[in-house]
């Protein structure tokens, strides 16, 4: 590897789960306990909104409730004191990144921490339930949704994703699976743009094969690690 000086780094649940919040496709995970078609589509919310308004309500209760792990610290103090490009790119809607101090995140897919109106299209900052259907604290309509993205909905600020991918020397995939476009793609996008490319989950995942190194453990082991590792440099 040459010289790092920008760095994309993407994030999934495997990296929230020694917090104690449930990864998707693991044995037991959330998308075993419940269907994606009833809670996180579009659709779902169409049909059923207590349904999904219920389930959106208690992740967002029980993130609360969760600290962030050495995963997240490391990855703090590398945003803290790496002095090139860094993007932190999550898949994750808990906000533990943030809560460990890190700065340089950006939410792909949503935040529970956040309520849509789809009304004025205003985001506000949410910690309660919407169940009740709450009006918006700016135009008052009773139209908030989770502002989390579902599948058939477009992931949030791909450009920017896609334009720190170009400036970056190093791609570094941590606790996911693999399974969800684009976010999966992203590994094959630098590895067309020749940027060098390093994994680490707790397991082989189904991107395993794209990556240039891929290690294997707890994102709390390997991510401290890793960090150690680059901050020498
Ligand atoms: P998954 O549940 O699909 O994958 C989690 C990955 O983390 C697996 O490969 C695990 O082996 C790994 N893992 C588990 N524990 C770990 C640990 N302690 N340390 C390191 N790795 C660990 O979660 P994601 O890949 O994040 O999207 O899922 C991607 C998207 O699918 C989510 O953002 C969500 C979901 O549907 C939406 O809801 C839009």
């Amino acid at each position: 590897m040459g010289t790092v000086r920008n760095i994309v780094i993407l994030t999934g649940a495997g990296i929230s789960a020694e917090s104690g919040i449930d990864t998707f496709r693991s044995a037991g995970g959330l998308w075993e306990q419940h269907r994606v078609e009833d809670v996180a589509t579009p659709e779902a919310f169409a049909r059923d909104p207590e349904l999904v308004l219920r389930f959106y309500d208690m992740r967002r209760a029980a993130i609360q409730e969760k600290l962030p792990n050495p995963a997240h610290f490391a990855l703090a103090e590398l945003d803290a004191k790496w002095k090139g490009g860094l993007l932190i790119v999550t898949q994750n809607v808990d906000d533990l990144h943030t809560r460990a101090g890190a700065r340089r995140v950006l939410h792909m897919h949503g935040e529970h921490l956040k309520a849509w109106c789809t009304s004025c299209d205003v985001r506000s900052h949410w910690r309660g339930p919407l169940i009740e259907r709450p009006p918006c604290p700016v135009c008052q309509a009773r139209t908030l949704r989770p502002d989390v993205v579902w599948f058939g909905e477009i992931p949030y600020r791909m450009g920017e994703i896609y334009a720190a991918l170009r400036e970056a020397d190093l791609f570094v995939s941590i606790g996911t699976s693999g399974a969800v476009y684009p976010a999966a793609g992203l590994v094959r996008n630098a590895r067309d743009l020749g940027i060098a490319t390093l994994e680490l989950n707790l397991e082989r995942s189904q991107g395993s094969d794209w990556f240039h190194e891929s290690r294997q453990g707890p994102a709390s082991a390997l991510v401290p690690q890793w960090v150690e590792e680059i901050l020498a440099k």
